[in-house]
């Protein structure tokens, strides 16, 4: 039976993220910059993961107790997780569940689209946050090229997924790459998003000094392509939508540290190895995986879930600017939660 479950704050549970691994392919410098994620970090081990079952019963309950509607698989880099499309077919024949997509760098989409798309998945998010090679080698921390993405991106359309395009913005280093982003996304017909650089993790030297805000980005695209705004897809929808005049091609912002979206944040974050993070700057997480291998129950787990959800309160965008509030504050990485 459902339980309208709210927050602290009277926010409902919609949107379940998912990682499947803290691996990735790429060492982007703002996510797992290589000097920290070296050839000595030690990953999570196979057995530290929840296993498809594992993650299958948990998803149950969230979209069977509390409404759950949406599944995003993240990583790190999801694909590396090997059978990703055996955990996508498990999921996606839920009753339930309205949408399931995933996150991904792209790199590893020209190989496993086919799969994916006949596993029931609905949708993919590409990362890309350049069309230069010199640019996006650095972005990306290995130097990978723009078509290895491109490809990725055209394997995934090819097969029918829905698509759109993540873009990370960061002041002085891809700002340039905006207006050719946002014309090739255009002629491509993929929804393309900018994200505003975020502080998430320890390891990335944000500073406000390098976010690119969404004031300053939606000046440059309407400057050359006139926008205007449409009404959100969903309540509490991450980005903020912008149509080109004239067009039913649009685009989306992400802006998190200049206007802050918590008021209806509706998103909880499962890590690899089973914790729960009730926000993308949660300092810690809270286990599900010991309950479930020592055997607690369905109604058990729906116990501990809820209790976990009643009792949140997060809003770090909201809270950012209030220095008091962020006192050496440790944030869970990145590549833990996926973004
Ligand atoms: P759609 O289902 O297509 O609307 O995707 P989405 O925007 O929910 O997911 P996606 O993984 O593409 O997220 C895009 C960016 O928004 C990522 O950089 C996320 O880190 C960021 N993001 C998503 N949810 C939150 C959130 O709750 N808080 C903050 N601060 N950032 C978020
Ligand atoms: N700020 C903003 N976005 C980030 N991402 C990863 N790290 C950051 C950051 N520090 C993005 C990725 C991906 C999405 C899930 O999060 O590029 O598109
Ligand atoms: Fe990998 Fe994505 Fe993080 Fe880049 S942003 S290191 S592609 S998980
Ligand atoms: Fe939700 Fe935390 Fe992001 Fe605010 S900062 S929208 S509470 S995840």
């Amino acid at each position: 039976s459902q339980t309208s479950l709210k927050d602290q704050l009277n926010r409902p549970l919609r949107d379940l993220r998912i990682s499947v691994t803290d691996r990735c392919n790429f060492r982007c410098p703002y996510c797992m910059p290589a000097e920290i994620f070296g050839p000595d970090f030690e990953f999570l081990k196979r057995a530290q993961l929840l296993s498809f079952e594992e993650l299958e019963r948990l998803a149950r309950v969230f979209i069977g107790s509390f409404g759950v509607e949406k599944i995003r698989i993240t990583g790190g880099e999801p694909l590396l997780r090997r059978d990703l499309p055996n955990l996508i077919e498990k999921l996606s024949s839920i009753e339930g569940l309205q949408d399931i997509a995933m996150t991904t760098n792209g790199s590893l989409l020209p190989k496993h689209a086919k799969k994916l798309k006949q596993a029931g998945l609905k949708r993919v998010t590409v990362s890309l946050d350049s069309l230069n090679d010199e640019i996006f080698g650095k972005m990306n921390g290995r130097n990978i090229k723009v078509e290895t993405v491109l490809d990725g991106i055209k394997a995934a359309a090819a097969e029918g997924l829905g698509v759109k395009i993540n873009m990370v913005v960061q002041k002085g280093i891809n700002d340039s790459e905006i207006l050719p982003m946002a014309e090739y996304f255009k002629r491509q017909g993929h929804t393309l998003r900018f994200i505003e650089f975020m502080d998430v993790g320890n390891s990335n030297k944000w500073n406000l000094d390098s976010v690119y805000p969404k004031k300053q980005i939606l000046d440059d695209l309407h400057a050359v392509m006139p926008i205007e705004p449409i009404d959100p897809n969903y309540k509490g929808e991450v980005a903020t939508r912008y149509r080109y005049v004239g067009t039913d091609k649009e685009i989306g912002i992400i802006s998190s540290v200049t206007d802050a979206f918590c008021s209806t944040c509706n998103r909880a974050r499962l890590s690899a190895e089973g914790k729960l993070f009730t926000c993308l700057f949660s300092s810690k997480g809270h286990d599900l995986r010991e309950p479930l291998r020592s055997g607690y129950s369905d109604a058990q787990m729906e116990k501990l879930v809820s209790g976990i959800w009643g009792n949140r309160h997060d809003q770090y965008s909201v809270e950012r600017d209030q220095p008091e509030k962020m006192v050496s504050r440790t944030k869970v990485e990145m590549s833990h939660i996926g973004g």
